[in-house]
């Protein structure tokens, strides 16, 4: 039975990329973001089924998961939707910023999820009532549920507390979740990437400023949104059971949030 995920943030960067290797292993997608015209590229590219929406409007995403239902149904969600703003400190934050930030990354994840969660079980109920077998796990449908975080949801760092502060919220939500699914055929899982050269995150942080954007990713090999996609698919790829639960992903360059090598990697 061909699959169909639901990747939010899917008009850029990861999401986009995620929604391309979905479609090359054989995947039907759903793209969800609120640019519609990038939306429309992307489908006339991939074949995926798109709504435009808002994710930290609670109405819209009522509505987009009724059409993802009406539409065929989804047995796997990507909560990819999120972003930084600003790196002031602590003292100096715009709170406006804080609260995008907490709307989008935590916010947007708690609606998006609280509202496919029935979808994602029509298609385990469904699957289980067309498929028999023998075994405890024989003959049920499953469902997978991705939380992009970021290695800014594990350590902090000078200038992060927002980004930070959205990105461990969205770690520990994802935890809670796991916790109050269990019993369920339900995986939940969280890819946590550190630094990938998108072409938009920085540049939206940095509130367009191209030079600054630009100055994180010189002299360093980064991850692409290509690499992060590749793994966070390869997830999926698993057998149903198995349940990846969170996946760290850094350049082999970076080390830690506060050591990225610049130069050539050479052997000692
Ligand atoms: N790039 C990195 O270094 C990095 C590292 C670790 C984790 N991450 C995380 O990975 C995810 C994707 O990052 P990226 O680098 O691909 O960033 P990106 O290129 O800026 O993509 C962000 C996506 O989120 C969508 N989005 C933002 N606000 C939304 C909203 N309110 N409703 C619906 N969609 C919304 C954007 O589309 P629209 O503007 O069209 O809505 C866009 O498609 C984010 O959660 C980010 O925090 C990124």
């Amino acid at each position: 039975m061909v699959q169909r995920v639901v990747v939010t943030g899917a008009s850029s960067g990861i999401g986009a990329a995620t929604v391309r290797r979905f479609t090359e292993l054989g995947y039907e997608t759903v793209a969800v973001a609120r640019r519609e015209d990038r939306l429309r590229a992307l489908a006339a590219e991939t074949g995926a089924y798109v709504i435009q929406c808002d994710v930290t409007d609670e109405a819209a995403v009522a509505r987009m998961a009724a059409e993802v239902r009406a539409t065929g149904g989804a047995s796997g969600l990507v909560n990819n939707a999120g972003g930084a703003l600003g790196t002031e400190s602590v003292e100096t934050a715009l709170n406006d910023d804080w609260r995008r930030m907490f709307e989008v990354n935590v916010i947007g994840l708690r609606n998006v999820t609280a509202a496919l969660l029935p979808v994602l079980r029509e298609a385990i109920t469904s699957a289980a009532s067309a498929e028999s077998g023998a075994g405890v796990d024989a003959g049920h449908g499953w469902a997978s549920i991705m939380n992009l975080t970021s290695t800014a949801g594990l350590a902090s760092y000078p200038g992060g507390g927002g980004y930070n502060a959205a990105k461990y919220a969205a770690h520990a939500v994802t935890e809670v979740l796991r916790l109050e699914l269990a019993g369920e055929p339900i995986r939940v899982m969280e890819i946590a990437p550190g630094l990938v050269h998108t072409e938009e995150f920085t540049l939206n942080r940095l509130r367009g400023d191209a030079a600054a954007a630009s100055a994180p990713y010189e002299n360093v090999t980064p991850l692409t949104a290509e690499d992060v996609a590749r793994v966070l698919v390869g997830a999926f790829e698993q057998p149903p059971h198995v349940n990846q639960d969170l996946i760290v992903l850094r350049p082999v360059a970076q080390s830690s949030v506060f050591h990225v090598h610049r130069g050539p990697l050479a052997a000692k």
